[in-house]
């Protein structure tokens, strides 16, 4: 008998969907599945105005066409007075702080984590989640989370009432702070329950696998991998789908950033039917985030069954080619169909 599985809308907590011919050729992948998704702000110029949200707002929803979708947007944190917070909290499902530097288009970001705290404190009182890439720009790439993780502690002490939200989580010492504070919260994506350093250039260097924060340990990922399938209501789905093109990543200096989105639904059916935890995914992709945020995403019902699916070996229009996650990989579930 065919084995089927109905999803309730599922949520991506976490996506950049770019701008222009990219956002045309991405959107759709993710406007397809999900019925929203959290529009992280690091497009050039980064988000900072009113207007610049609302219209980018407006370039998604006109690119995700007929589905239903809908986009979350947040906001380049920067050094916004009170009265600039307390009307983007109306429009706004979290601020994302970016240390400078520590990723694509994150030059604008926070150089220290002091000059913030006025806006922390405006953001507490407004119920403004904080999103953050927790990363130091610091030397040792596999340990710039674990050297972030003071920085996190103290802004979750400093600020117990603002609801911090880890992103990306991709090693076990930062599992543990998740757990030891109430106020913080992660991310998870496909590729940190999934891929090691060793997929990465364990053996022929897969540009298309790296991203930040940079896949770790086998360790690392197995205990990412548990809470997920756990569904641990600290964590939900976010899958930081990051596309560059294809020149871009097939280049001598490429970019970080791994584009999951025709992956993403598909593969995580399998991953949790795998280790008898299919039950857990509707929390882990939905519920929790709601839950989470306190949202209420519109009602889209999304039906798997157990067949194969081969992932696009590459995504592209007549402008934009992107190469996604698993390129050409079969994959034991697919998406049937959306109601
Ligand atoms: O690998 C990444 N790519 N990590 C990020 O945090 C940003 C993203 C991007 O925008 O390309
Ligand atoms: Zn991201």
């Amino acid at each position: 008998m065919m084995q089927t599985m109905t999803i309730k809308s599922p949520l991506d907590m976490h996506l950049h969907l770019r701008d222009g011919d990219m956002l045309r050729l991405v959107a759709p992948y993710s406007a397809e599945e999900f019925a929203g998704g959290v529009i992280m702000p690091n497009i050039a110029p980064p988000i900072t105005t009113m207007e610049a949200l609302h219209s980018y707002r407006k370039r998604i929803l006109q690119a995700c066409g007929e589905n239903l979708f809908l986009p979350y947007m947040t906001m380049f944190l920067k050094n916004y007075d009170d009265a600039f917070l307390e009307e983007a909290a109306a429009h706004v499902i979290a601020m994302k702080l970016y240390p400078a530097g520590v990723t694509t288009n994150s030059e604008e970001g926070a150089k220290n984590i002091d000059s913030l705290e006025p806006q922390l404190k405006a953001m507490e009182a407004l119920n403004i989640p904080l999103s953050i890439h927790a990363e130091t720009h610091s030397h040792n790439l596999f340990l710039r989370e674990q050297n972030f993780l003071p920085i996190l502690e103290y802004i979750a002490k400093k600020f117990p009432n603002l609801k911090i939200i880890f992103e990306h989580i991709s090693s076990k010492e930062g599992l543990k702070l998740v757990a030891d504070y109430e106020n913080i919260y992660a991310t998870i994506t496909l590729h940190h329950m999934t891929l090691t350093v060793d997929d990465l250039m364990g053996e022929k260097m897969n540009p298309h696998l790296f991203c930040k924060p940079v896949v770790k340990t086998e360790a690392d990922r197995d205990a990412v991998l548990e809470v997920a399938l756990n569904a641990n209501p600290k964590v939900m789905f976010g899958s930081d789908s990051a596309p560059h093109s294809k020149e871009a990543k097939e280049s001598a200096l490429a970019s970080a950033g791994i584009f999951s989105a025709p992956a993403l639904l598909p593969k995580l059916a399998e991953i949790f039917e795998k280790h008898g935890k299919l039950e857990n995914l509707q929390k882990f992709v939905s519920d929790n985030a709601r839950a989470i945020y306190g949202i209420c995403p519109p009602e889209k019902l999304v039906l798997l069954d157990k067949s194969e699916y081969r992932v696009p070996a590459t995504c592209k229009n007549q402008k934009a080619e992107v190469v996604p996650l698993f390129a050409g990989e079969r994959c034991s579930w697919r998406v049937l169909g959306v109601e």
